[in-house]
């Protein structure tokens, strides 16, 4: 199997980590110390969960039980009998002991405007807009949707509904009025939380007007929640059509978000947190909002993007924030890499301590200039997998504690017992050095309930096609050293005369090639083979394919072939301007499949893409127009 071409290199713990005279000492400085405490999250999940329970989340009522249900019946309950409001949690309290702590630094798509809010006037400001709410007779368990840009409105308005009990149902403001009304549609949302505008890299980007006379308002208590009291729906594409609306509850969301604030970005009181995803996906829900804010933490809310008004717009922002830990997704160190380091050079990036990524597989190129560039080699580098239905991150290093490997996600968090199935026959294949579906043996406490409206649909898309386990739907392998690696979806692996190749491990050998910025590989039926691999190739900006003197896709085959072997060449290679993204930078490759198909009039729901036009380009590239 060509999978274990990958770099088994080590990369120790940064050493400045563990010298006090330079870093805040890690919560967990040692792979042993890991070992022992995920150890016990496993043997004793009841003590462990209870006391983690107890030290991060501020109850109004204690629980008596721990945990409750599970994967068999799809009945998972965590802290069962207690009562808190999530709210409270992110603001109340914190407010109450730091008031004039910052809670948000609103990085303004304009550079000079930003804007920092503390804690007392996000006290103040999120109750005015629950009164609102509670005056247009919102009420606890009604639905709330809410459309908004990247403005500081959208915290609040998240953390209003939270202290009246309302669930929130964000949609990104990136999507069309008819991807809106589906989703308000199927959440029966009883209001439209929206603003006049947001600005994102210069351009104004319309929204609404706002619905909602604000009054100045007195404390607005915040309810009492039971901990499995639904905080929200987050609609998210599955393989069909049809978005579902995956909803997580109050304690057990909660505490996966703040666990994994602390261990796994080793937050410490008076770090500056930065997660550059937008709230409107679960990354923004869980690393910008409810994990940094519940443990009283300052959050960097970043309006604009990366290459506005040049490409060292992060940079710049973490020199001055003093940005200690910092979260992206590949797509976006891909782009910046490729547009050269001089845009990184000269800023400060010395505060730093924890570089964060996520969202897709990083190919090893990626993971080196990340460490190299930005981190200069002294930083964490913690590749961070989970999904919106995991809440928070299931698979990841741990900053002081875990040595790295390029592209790997590395080891399981607190009481996450993973398997790898195989896909065939179900049977959990034991040991290391071993390739499958990646399963989870046990609930969590942020494991998504149920999708909203259809308990069904959730039943059969993550419980039913392995009894007894949470399917993640990627593909995994555990590695010599029990490292874990993913592959990707499990849609996207592609079985080339009974070779086993994942789409990430063909990109990433063809990204390789200087010339190339992005590569997309999809599966295509093939009568001999089963299927082949078809492979679209975005250029660095000043390649072309026939500035080289020979043709790039012989040479592109070429390199596949020796990095990974000749089963794996792709039988045709399109040189493309752009792929299919989703806005938050995610691949599309089903929409290339569907092209190379032939089946483009059912290409489905694209209203998710970036820029949609890159449909009909494709379409007319493949078909040689
Ligand atoms: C899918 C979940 C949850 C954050 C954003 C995406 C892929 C996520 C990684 C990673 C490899 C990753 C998986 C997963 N994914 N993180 N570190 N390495 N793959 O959330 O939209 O729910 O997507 O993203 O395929 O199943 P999402």
């Amino acid at each position: 199997m060509a999978e274990d071409q990958a770099d088994h290199t080590i990369y120790p713990v940064p050493g400045r980590l563990l010298d006090p005279a330079q870093c805040p000492e890690p919560y967990i400085s040692s792979m042993e110390q890991y070992k022992e405490m995920y150890r016990q999250s496993l043997e004793q999940p009841d003590e462990f969960f209870g006391k983690l329970a107890t030290e991060l989340l501020s109850w109004f009522q204690p629980f008596q039980t721990v945990q409750h249900g599970g994967l068999r019946h799809g009945d998972v309950a965590w802290f069962v009998e207690g009562q808190l409001n999530a709210s409270y949690n992110c603001v109340d309290r914190h407010a109450l002991a730091t008031p004039d702590k910052v809670a948000i630094i609103y990085e303004a798509d304009e550079p000079n405007h930003s804007a920092k809010i503390t804690y007392g006037e996000l006290l103040r400001q999120v109750c005015q807009l629950a009164g609102a709410l509670r005056a247009h007779d919102i009420r606890k368990g009604d639905i709330v949707a809410i459309y908004m840009p990247m403005i500081p409105e959208v915290v609040i308005a998240l953390l209003a509904c939270a202290r009246i009990g309302a669930l929130h149902s964000v949609v990104f403001a990136g999507f069309s009025a008819e991807a809106l009304r589906d989703r308000v549609h199927d959440a029966c949302s009883r209001l439209v939380l929206t603003a006049d505008q947001g600005r994102r890299g210069g351009k104004t980007i319309d929204t609404k007007k706002i619905e909602l006379p604000l009054r100045a308002s007195s404390t607005i208590f915040s309810e009492s929640m039971n901990s499995e009291d639904p905080l929200f729906l987050l609609y998210t594409s599955g393989s069909t059509g049809k978005p579902k609306g995956v909803m997580h509850t109050t304690a057990g969301y909660l505490l996966g978000a703040m666990a994994t604030v602390k261990y796994v970005f080793d937050y410490h009181p008076g770090d500056i947190f930065a997660c550059m995803a937008d709230v409107g996906w679960i990354t923004g829900h869980t690393y910008i909002v409810y994990g940094p804010l519940g443990l009283g933490a300052t959050t960097v809310l970043f309006e604009s993007i990366p290459t506005y008004p040049n490409p060292s717009r992060y940079w710049e922002m973490i020199a001055k924030h003093k940005v200690t830990q910092f979260y992206t997704a590949p797509t976006a160190i891909r782009a910046l890499r490729r547009l050269g380091d001089e845009w990184v050079e000269g800023h400060d990036l010395s505060s730093l301590r924890v570089l964060g990524t996520v969202g897709e597989p990083i190919n090893p190129e990626a993971w080196h200039w990340y460490n190299n560039t930005i981190g200069k080699n002294r930083c964490a580098i913690v590749d961070t997998y989970w999904q919106t239905e995991t809440g928070s991150h299931i698979i990841t290093p741990l900053p002081g504690a875990i040595p790295t490997k390029a592209g790997s996600a590395t080891v399981p968090f607190f009481g996450v017992e993973l398997a790898i199935l195989d896909p065939v026959n179900g049977k959990e294949m034991a040991g290391n050095d071993v390739t499958g579906v990646l399963a989870v043996k046990r609930p969590w406490p942020s494991i998504a309930r149920t999708i909203y409206g259809d308990h069904r649909r959730f039943f059969e898309t993550y419980l039913k096609p392995y009894p007894g386990y949470y399917f993640t739907g990627d593909g995994a392998t555990r590695d010599k050293d029990g490292y874990i690696w993913i592959r990707g979806r499990v849609d996207d692996v592609i079985n080339v005369s009974g070779h086993r190749l994942s789409t990430a491990e063909i990109e990433s050998a063809l990204i390789m090639n200087h010339a190339v910025a992005e590569a997309a590989v999809i599966g295509a039926s093939d009568e001999v083979t089963g299927q082949c691999i078809y492979a679209f190739v975005c250029l660095k900006p000043g390649s072309s394919g026939g500035h080289y003197g020979h043709d790039l896709t012989k040479e592109l085959v070429m390199q596949v072939r020796k990095l990974i072997g000749p089963f794996a060449a792709p039988k045709r290679i399109y040189l493309v301007e752009d792929l299919p993204k989703t806005r938050s930078g995610k691949l599309m490759r089903r929409i290339l499949r569907k092209i190379v198909a032939g089946e483009t009039d059912s290409l489905g729901d694209i209203s998710t893409l970036a820029d949609p036009s890159v449909v009909e380009t494709l379409i007319a590239k493949v078909d040689g127009v």
